[in-house]
């Protein structure tokens, strides 16, 4: 930058095109070995986590699923799903492979969930019965399939302990005990409808399983948006963990919960001290390191960090440094997407920093582009660098040269965000060369994923018997 501004002489351009050239070859050297050591890493936590009996940084966490949907699932279902600030409520009607899908959403306000559990819990039931009440079915004690998107330690399809809150959520007395529970008491409590709560299910498991009702390929499902997260059909022969009497069947989903990787530290190498200070101040120090490097909730947090760090240092903002900049929160990924947008001239970029609170020159908004672009770009990478573990270690537990497969995918960071689908797919291609993976972005995935498993699981108490 330095050598640029001033550069109305001819020697200082060149010096500048050079550091450049050799800038951006030395970037993608690390880049290249930050995506490596997380593939390779990732692929380690996998291992270790299908292997282990007790918590794992990878918990790999059976989802008693065991086959994808036919096609014949019939009839008319409640699907509820907590995972962010919101909580929806859907009513799903499937009919001769087709599904129609009436939806409300709910917002989940900070001191709800970060108060108790009870509270939390009351909520989600009053969120559902004025739900009922708006749809005209309070009577119906309708099938429910519950999407949790939350780790939970699964004994059976309708039953599952928390083993621990994540994504800013924070409420008592929930981690350790089973989450239907929760919700049923909660429902008793109030004593004014009913559900027959038949199926607790990851959002990943959700997106893959609605993805696989339209692409019978479909055996992975992946989350970008406010957390991370990964679930794919696994050999059971491979799964070290307790899941009695499952030896008739070959393949189970899993929930891999790969947000964890790097909590033992396997990540401290590419760590930087901006995101030692977004992990610092978050509810779970030392938790989620994978998620907090790679998912919506945390990367306008690591902007943060760099700009204050870049203002500190006088090269941004003239040194100055708003209170503004002082709020943790202010970049919420859909400001990070527009600031990233191709479309965006500069002065457009100005307007969305000013409407943020933060006055800005243009030499400040091109930094600030150039923030969000490496920081989404990184996280984009390396969501590609464990996407590219997982098709390699499928194709492997397969003895193919070549997999061919499909991934369902959700989130707003995958969906709205300008490079990260498209930096995250040519990741997967360069670090697994010998997969060809399709990439499946779903509608509604985790709400009619839950009510495409109740379907079943009500109708023959037997998950996707095919
Ligand atoms: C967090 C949760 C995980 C969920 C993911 C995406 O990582 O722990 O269960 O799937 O966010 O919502």
């Amino acid at each position: 930058f330095v050598l640029s501004d001033s550069g109305s002489s001819k020697g200082a351009a060149l010096v500048s095109a050079v550091a450049q050239r050799l800038t951006s070859q030395s970037r993608k050297v690390i880049e290249m070995f930050h995506q490596q050591l997380v593939k390779d890493r990732m692929r380690a936590g996998l291992e270790a986590g299908l292997r282990s009996q007790g918590p794992f940084t990878i918990k790999m966490l059976p989802s008693f699923i065991f086959h994808k949907p036919n096609g014949k699932e019939h009839g008319k279902f409640l699907a509820l799903d907590l995972g962010g600030t919101n909580f929806r409520a859907l009513l799903v009607r499937f009919k001769k492979q087709k599904s129609r899908i009436y939806h409300k959403i709910y917002t989940i306000p900070l001191e709800i969930m970060q108060g108790t559990g009870e509270e939390l819990f009351d909520h989600l039931a009053q969120c559902v019965c004025d739900f009922l009440d708006y749809m005209g079915v309070k009577n119906a004690r309708l099938p429910t399939g519950f999407t949790f998107s939350f780790p939970c330690e699964q004994t059976a399809i309708d039953t599952g302990k928390l083993v621990t809150w994540t994504k800013g959520f924070n409420a008592t007395d929930c981690e350790g005990h089973d989450v239907v529970g929760l919700l049923r008491e909660a429902i008793k409590r109030r004593n004014d409808f009913d559900l027959d709560i038949v199926a607790l299910i990851n959002d990943t498991v959700g997106t893959m399983m609605s993805c696989a009702y339209e692409d019978p390929r479909c055996e992975i499902g992946l989350i970008a948006g406010t957390g991370t997260n990964l679930c794919y059909m696994e050999e059971l022969k491979n799964n070290g963990k307790e899941t009695d009497g499952e030896t008739r069947r070959s393949n189970m989903c899993i929930n891999t919960e790969w947000g964890g990787l790097g909590d033992d530290g396997s990540l401290d190498n590419i760590i930087t001290a901006f995101d030692t200070e977004v992990d610092q101040n978050s509810v779970n120090p030392g938790k989620q390191r994978f998620e907090k490097l790679t998912s919506g909730m945390y990367l306008g947090e690591i902007v943060r960090q760099v700009l204050l760090d870049l203002t500190r240092r006088g090269l941004l903002f003239r040194g100055h440094i708003s209170e503004c900049l002082k709020k943790p929160g202010i970049f919420e990924t859909r400001y990070l997407s527009q600031i990233e947008s191709d479309h965006l001239a500069l002065l457009q970029v100005r307007s969305v920093l000013q409407k943020l609170g933060l006055d800005s020159t243009c030499h400040d908004s091109i930094i600030v582009k150039q923030v969000c672009g490496a920081v989404s770009r990184r996280a984009a990478q390396l969501c590609g660098a464990g996407m590219a573990a997982v098709v390699d270690k499928i194709r492997q537990n397969r003895g193919l040269d070549h997999l061919n497969t499909t991934v369902g995918v959700d989130g707003a960071l995958y969906k709205l965000h300008p490079h990260f689908s498209q930096i995250l797919q040519e990741t997967v291609k360069v670090l697994a060369p010998q997969c060809d993976v399709t990439f499946f972005p779903s509608e509604e995935g985790s709400g009619k994923g839950a009510a495409l498993v109740a379907a079943v699981a009500r109708q023959n108490q037997e998950i996707y018997l095919l």
